[in-house]
C-alpha cells in the first residue's frame, strides 16, 4: 500500500491527481481501523492534578483554594471520583471508542442553537476568475467531477492512510462526510448516512434560485458523468431556476433546532414534502450556485466571502439557497466567490479541506472534453406544498437568521509578515506560537487571560474526534504578564511555547482532561446520581466558558476555515499557516459591546510581530 510516513505533521492524502486505482482494495478500510488502539481512560489523579493547574491563569485565589478541596474530595480512595472512574473503564471496555457517541450526541446532536454560525464552519477558497454564469456553471462541473474523484477514493478504499505524530490516524471521517445528512428532532438531532446502503444514492442536489434539482452524476454503468455532461446538465438547471420570487424553503434549516424540528415534522406531513426533502438528505452532497452579492473592496473580499459561506449573507441574498443540514455544501457564486459549508456533527475540519485540497487541485487540472452526446434527461426539480403554517415558519427562519446575519461580526486577514518559516527558524512550533500570540493578543486588550479551547485531534485512535488544548496555561501567563519586562521576555516566550507544544502532545495522545472531566460527569447522569460538586463549581463554569474558541486547519490550498464564537462574549478564531504567510478568520457578535473581530486581528497581529522583534532582537534565541 502508498501509504506515506512522516514523522510530525498530519499527512494530508498527497496522491493528488494520481490516477484512482481502479480496482478496489476490499477491507482495507477494515483492516486499517482494525489496528487502531482505543482511546485511555487517563488516570483519575492525573486529571484532576491537570484540572487545578488549568485553573491557575484563570480564576482568582478564592476560587482556586475552593476547587482544590472539591477536587480532593472528588479523588479521595472510595469516593465518587473512583466509582465513576470505574464506570468510564468498564465503558472503555464494552466499546470501540468510549466516548465517540457521547460526544457526538452532547456537542452536535443536543446542541439546539441553529447550526449555523453556531456549529457549522465555512472554507473560504481562492476568488476564481469568472463573473458570470457560464463560468459559474462551468467550474462548479470540475469541481462536481473533483468531488466524484475523491469519492472514488474512499468507494476504491484507496485513499491514502494519514499521519499525525508518526502515527497512523483513523479514517473513518471520510466514511461519514458524503451521502448524509442531520435530521432535526424536537429535543435532539440525528444523523444519516447512506453511504452504505445497499444501494448507495447516485445524485447530488443543486440549488439554484432557492429551487432545488436532483442530478444524477454517475452513468448505467457506473461511470461518472463527465465534466462536459455536467456542464449541460447544470445549464438545464439554471435555465430552469430563473425565477427569483420562490420560497426560500432551505432556510428552514437554519432555525433553532427546536423550532426546526417541530416545523420539520409539520413540513413531511406532505408525501411530496417528504420525498423532496429525503432526496436532499439522501444526495452525496449539494452545490449552491449562488446569486451574486454586493460588491466590496479587495481588502474586504475574503471576509465578504467567509460570511456568504457561513450564513449567506440573509434571507434577501443566499441564506435560502442552502440545506444547513446537508453534511457537504459547495457554494459557487456567479462572481467567482467559491467555498464550503459543512454541518459539523460527522467529521472534523481536516478531512473536510483534504477533500477540498484534492477538488482544488482537480479543477486546475481538468480541462473540458467534448464527450460524444447522449441525451439526458432533464435534472428533477424537487418540488415543495408550502401550506400557510410553512410559510409562517419560512418568515420566522428568515427573520432569526436576519438577526444572526447582523449580529456576526467576522474579520479574515492574510498576516504577510511571515508563516511557519519564522517560529520553525527559531526551533518552535509553530503552531503554539500563534496560540501563544493569541494569548498575548487577549491579555493586551483584556487585562486577563481566559479559557481558550484549542482543538486537539484524537485521530490516532479508533473513531477519534478531539480533545481541548487549553491554551492559557501557568506559562503562557508568566509570558503575557511580562512582555514589557525585556530580560526575562525571551526566556518567558520559550517556556510558553514549549508548555503548548507537550499539552499538545499529551492532548493527541488521549491524555488531556477535557473528554475526561465530561466522561466522569456523563457517567454520574447515567448513573442516575447527583452530579459531583467539582461539575456544579463556579471554576468549572470559568473553564467551559471559552472566550477564545480555536482552531488550525492546515491546507495546501491557500483557504481558510472559519465559525463563530462558542460564548456571546468570545471569539472563534480559525487559522491556516502557510509556509510563509498565515490565513486568519476571527469571528465576534456585535451584540457584545467588549468584544470587536477587527480590533482583535490587530491584536493579533501585532502580538505576532513582536514575537518576531523580540526573538530577533535576541541573537542568541537563533539557533
Ligand atoms: N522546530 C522546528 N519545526 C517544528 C517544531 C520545532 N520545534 N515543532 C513543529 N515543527 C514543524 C513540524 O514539523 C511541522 O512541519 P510541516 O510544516 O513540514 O508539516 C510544522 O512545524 C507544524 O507543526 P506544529 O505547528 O507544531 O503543529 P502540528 O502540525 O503538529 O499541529 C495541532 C498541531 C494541534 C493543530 C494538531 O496536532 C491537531 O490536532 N490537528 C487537528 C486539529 C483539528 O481537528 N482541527 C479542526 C477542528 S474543526
Amino acid at each position: 500500500l502508498a501509504e506515506v510516513r512522516q514523522k510530525t505533521g498530519m499527512v494530508k492524502p498527497s496522491s493528488l491527481l494520481k490516477p484512482v486505482a481502479l480496482t478496489r482494495i476490499p477491507g482495507r478500510y477494515l483492516a486499517h481501523q482494525e489496528s487502531l488502539p482505543k482511546l485511555p481512560v487517563p488516570p483519575l489523579k492525573q486529571t484532576c492534578d491537570r484540572y487545578l493547574a488549568a485553573l491557575e491563569p484563570i480564576v482568582d485565589s478564592e476560587m482556586l483554594k475552593n476547587t482544590q478541596e472539591l477536587v480532593k474530595e472528588f479523588q479521595a480512595q472510595g469516593g465518587v471520583g473512583d466509582r465513576l472512574q470505574k464506570g468510564l473503564e468498564h465503558r472503555s471496555r464494552k466499546t470501540d471508542n468510549w466516548l465517540s457517541d457521547w460526544w457526538l450526541q452532547t456537542a452536535y446532536l443536543d446542541y439546539r442553537l441553529p447550526v449555523v454560525v453556531h456549529s457549522s464552519p465555512g472554507v473560504v477558497l481562492p476568488r476564481l476568475e469568472f463573473s458570470d454564469r457560464q463560468g459559474q456553471i462551468r467550474y462548479a462541473a470540475k469541481l462536481i467531477a473533483g468531488v466524484l474523484d475523491f469519492k472514488s477514493m474512499i468507494d476504491n478504499e484507496t485513499l491514502p492512510i494519514e499521519y499525525l505524530g508518526g502515527k497512523m490516524l483513523c479514517m473513518n471521517q471520510y466514511y461519514q462526510v458524503l451521502c448524509s445528512c442531520r435530521i432535526p428532532g424536537i429535543k435532539s438531532d440525528s444523523v444519516v448516512n447512506y453511504a452504505l446502503n445497499k444501494r448507495p444514492p447516485s445524485h447530488i442536489t443543486v440549488v439554484h434560485n432557492y429551487q432545488f434539482f436532483v442530478l444524477d452524476v454517475y452513468n448505467s454503468d457506473g461511470t461518472t458523468l463527465t465534466v462536459d455532461q455536467l456542464y449541460i446538465q447544470l445549464e438545464k438547471i439554471w435555465n430552469s431556476s430563473l425565477q427569483t420570487n420562490k420560497e426560500p424553503i432551505g432556510i428552514l434549516t437554519s432555525n433553532h433546532r427546536n423550532s426546526w424540528g417541530k416545523a420539520y415534522a409539520n413540513l413531511i406531513k406532505d408525501k411530496t414534502n417528504k420525498e423532496s426533502v429525503r432526496a436532499i438528505q439522501k444526495s452525496i452532497f449539494t452545490v449552491c450556485l449562488d446569486a451574486p452579492m454586493p460588491r466590496v473592496s479587495d481588502e474586504m473580499y475574503r471576509t465578504r466571502a467567509a460570511v456568504q459561506m457561513l450564513h449567506g449573507g440573509g434571507s434577501r441574498w443566499n441564506s435560502g439557497n442552502r440545506w444547513f443540514d446537508k453534511t457537504l455544501q459547495f457554494i459557487i457564486g456567479e462572481d467567482g466567490t467559491c467555498g464550503v459549508i459543512y454541518e459539523h456533527a460527522p467529521a472534523e475540519g481536516p478531512p473536510i479541506v483534504a477533500l477540498i485540497d484534492h477538488v482544488v487541485e482537480y479543477t486546475k487540472k481538468s480541462e473540458m472534453v467534448r464527450t460524444p452526446m447522449v441525451p439526458l434527461p432533464m435534472p428533477k426539480k424537487l418540488r415543495f406544498n408550502i401550506t400557510p403554517e410553512i410559510k409562517r415558519d419560512i418568515e420566522e427562519a428568515k427573520q432569526n437568521m436576519n438577526i444572526m446575519v447582523h449580529d456576526l461580526d467576522m474579520k479574515v486577514i492574510v498576516f504577510s509578515h511571515f508563516g511557519k518559516n519564522v517560529p520553525k527558524s527559531y526551533k518552535m512550533s509553530p503552531d503554539a506560537f500563534i496560540q501563544v500570540a493569541l494569548q498575548l493578543a487577549y491579555y493586551r486588550t483584556y487585562k486577563r487571560c481566559c479559557a481558550t479551547y484549542e482543538s486537539a485531534s484524537l485521530r490516532m485512535f479508533k473513531l477519534g474526534r478531539t480533545d481541548t488544548i487549553r491554551s492559557a496555561t501557568s506559562d503562557s501567563a508568566n509570558f503575557v504578564k511580562t512582555m514589557d519586562d525585556p530580560v526575562k521576555q525571551v526566556a518567558l516566550l520559550e517556556k510558553a511555547v514549549k508548555a503548548h507544544r507537550a499539552y499538545t502532545d499529551m492532548a493527541i495522545r488521549g491524555q488531556a482532561i477535557d473528554r475526561h472531566l465530561l466522561g466522569l460527569k456523563l457517567q454520574a447522569i447515567e448513573d442516575l446520581s447527583a452530579l459531583p460538586d467539582i461539575f456544579m463549581d463556579t471554576s468549572f463554569a470559568v473553564a467551559n466558558h471559552y472566550n477564545l474558541s480555536t482552531s488550525q486547519v492546515p491546507a495546501k490550498t491557500d483557504c481558510v476555515m472559519c465559525f463563530g464564537p462558542v460564548v456571546p462574549d468570545g471569539y472563534g478564531v480559525c487559522y491556516n499557516p502557510m509556509e510563509e504567510h498565515i490565513n486568519f478568520a476571527v469571528s465576534a457578535f456585535n451584540s457584545c459591546a467588549d468584544t470587536n473581530a477587527a480590533r482583535m486581528v490587530q491584536a493579533l497581529e501585532d502580538a505576532l510581530v513582536d514575537m518576531k522583534t523580540l526573538l530577533d532582537q535576541t541573537p542568541k534565541a537563533k539557533l
